[in-house]
């Protein structure tokens, strides 16, 4: 009998404080949120830095990637094309990536910005295909034949 009350006693402080430490658990889950949404907020494309050294091996891989998910539109070299968009007639066709115009940033943290988001809707988001240095690699790549100093 004595046993009973002791184990009703420890489930009971079991429920209690389980109670309490899922209290804690959901208010820090509301709390990091919150502070994720924020810092999402605060993120200025122009401030982020590239992260990934413009090596032979980043710049080789860049290209791979570009002539497969981007040459199709803005052109094998990257100088972009006539092709127009479906989507709105006419749409905006795909820019030249080498030169020194750019209509939404030129900084790296911005390109990157662009392609991770996509540019609705003409283009798709690339962030939630690729990762994030398959996006730096990339980057490298359209910097190393750049036409513009
Ligand atoms: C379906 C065709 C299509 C594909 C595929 C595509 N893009 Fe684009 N992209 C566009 C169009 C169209 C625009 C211009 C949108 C506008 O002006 O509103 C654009 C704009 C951009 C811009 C902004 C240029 C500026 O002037 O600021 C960047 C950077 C870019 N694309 C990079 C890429 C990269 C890198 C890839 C491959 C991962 C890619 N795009 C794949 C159609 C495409």
């Amino acid at each position: 009998m004595l046993k009973k009350i002791a184990w009703h006693k420890d489930l009971n402080s079991l429920v209690k404080s389980s109670g309490l430490l899922g209290f804690l658990v959901a208010f820090f889950v509301l709390q990091s949120e919150t502070l994720l949404a924020q810092s999402m907020d605060n993120i200025v494309p122009a401030n982020i830095q590239n992260p990934v050294p413009a090596t032979q091996e980043s710049v080789r891989a860049g290209a791979q990637l570009f002539s497969r998910a981007c040459a199709t539109c803005h052109g094998l070299d990257a100088r972009g094309s006539e092709f127009e968009t479906e989507i709105a007639d006419p749409g905006p066709k795909p820019p030249n990536l080498i030169d020194a115009q750019w209509d939404y940033g030129s900084t790296d943290g911005e390109i990157f910005w662009n392609v991770s988001n996509g540019i609705y809707p003409y283009m798709d988001k690339y962030g939630d295909t690729y990762q994030e240095k398959q996006i730096w690699n990339i980057i490298n790549y359209l910097r190393s034949i750049s036409t513009s100093d």
